[in-house]
């Protein structure tokens, strides 16, 4: 198996972006846009090259993500490339993928494309694509139309024989070009084209970042929560965060709100995080009559903790008394300011079983809830 390493170039400063940060750190959908460039190529051995001053950024940035140290770039793409090369070449890689940090959006299938022409022989490849519009050059007399015919668009990653490329980076280095097959070209190298994708856009202006989240799609969850509580003696009841007045309490290790734990559930499972007895033990004497508010604000802290933002929550109570109606707005309001969302985001239903079951017995109340979650 030949050896590969992939150089991501985050070293600019994205001045044409007009956005506080370097745009490689600034949020995509949630996310850093380096982390999504640096995940674009998981399984694959990283190095990043940064700019100078950046050591605090990246850091913050990549938390958590496991790659060898940084390597600090220049002053113009080409020279952080080259820096980046001359890092790698100690280990010396067979072949060498070269990506801008700004393309958080290549796929899977361009970057095994352009392995396998590597693989095939080929000194370099690159992905490019067709241009579709008609252009036009600016000059003294006006616009004047070019023939679109035969013009290309040239992406990133571009793949090169390692040794082949630090060479002709260190021979042309004089020689301003804007990517390394330009350089390999100038080198002699043999480059081969492979298909690009329109979503592999670099994102350059601001509004660059709405269109890569649009592109990007969104990773949407759905799940849902049950629970029952068993009636016993008492004035009150807690449902769904209100205290309700009733012929019975509701028995419970915490105050055995039905609808709250209903929903904690739900909004577990679009994280994949097990359920509420797993964070909050019956077992455990600190949530001995504890307020189930609190299990739900512990489930919104672990979904935004994810990067993900609650659409929807939805709950059904299930029991012949206490009536819900006069409380579903409070319920609702509740429901909406633990999980900090609109309030037209909560749904609160109900609904009786026509005397059946335990619930039409009246022996106790039921909950069902889904939640929908778009993690970014
Ligand atoms: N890059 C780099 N070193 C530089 C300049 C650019 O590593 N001295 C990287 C950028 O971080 C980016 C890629 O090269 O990932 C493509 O460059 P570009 O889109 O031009 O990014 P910036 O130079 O940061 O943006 P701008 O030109 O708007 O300032
Ligand atoms: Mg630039």
């Amino acid at each position: 198996m030949p050896r590969l390493a992939v150089l991501i170039v985050a070293a600019g400063k994205g001045e044409r972006t007009g956005l506080g940060l370097p745009k490689q750190y600034e949020k995509l959908a949630g996310v850093p846009m380096l982390r999504r460039t640096v995940a674009a190529f998981a399984g694959y051995p990283v190095q990043v090259v940064i700019g100078p001053g950046q050591q605090e950024m990246v850091a913050a940035a990549l938390k958590g993500v496991t790659l060898p140290p940084p390597v600090v770039g220049g002053a113009t793409r080409q020279e952080s490339v080259r820096l980046g090369l001359e890092a790698l070449a100690g280990e010396a890689p067979d072949f060498v993928l070269i990506h801008d940090a700004a393309r958080p959006l290549v796929s899977r299938k361009v970057i095994a494309d352009i392995v396998a022409a590597l693989e095939n022989g080929a000194d370099g490849a690159l992905p490019m694509l067709a241009v579709a519009d008609t252009l036009r050059r600016r000059d003294g007399t006006g616009w004047t139309l070019v023939p679109r015919e035969g013009l290309y668009r040239a992406q990133t990653p571009q793949g090169f024989a390692f040794g082949k490329i630090l060479a002709a980076h260190r021979t042309h280095a004089a020689n301003e070009v804007t990517d390394d097959v330009a350089l390999a070209e100038l080198a002699g190298l043999t480059v081969e084209m492979v298909e690009g994708e329109e979503k592999n856009i670099k994102v350059t202006r601001k509004e660059d970042f709405a269109l890569a989240e649009s592109l990007l799609g969104a990773d949407v969850r759905t799940a849902t929560g049950y629970d029952v509580h068993k009636f016993t003696d008492g004035d009150h009841i807690w449902l769904c965060g209100i205290k309700v007045p009733h012929s019975h309490g509701l028995e419970g290790h915490s105050d055995a709100d039905v609808g709250l734990h209903a929903i904690t559930d739900a909004l577990l499972g679009c994280i994949g995080e097990g359920d509420i007895g797993q964070h909050f033990p019956p077992t455990d004497e600190r949530w001995r009559g504890a307020a189930s508010w609190q299990f739900l604000d512990h489930a919104a802290s672990l979904v935004a903790a994810k990067g993900g933002v609650i659409n929807h929550v939805d709950v059904t109570l299930i029991c012949e008394r206490p009536k819900v109606g006069p409380h579903r707005d409070a319920m609702k309001a509740r429901i909406a300011e633990i999980l900090k969302i609109a309030s037209d985001r909560v749904s609160v239903k109900a609904t009786t079983t026509e005397g059946l079951g335990f619930t039409g017995r009246r022996e106790g109340i039921a909950a069902q809830a889904i939640a929908t979650v778009r993690l970014s």
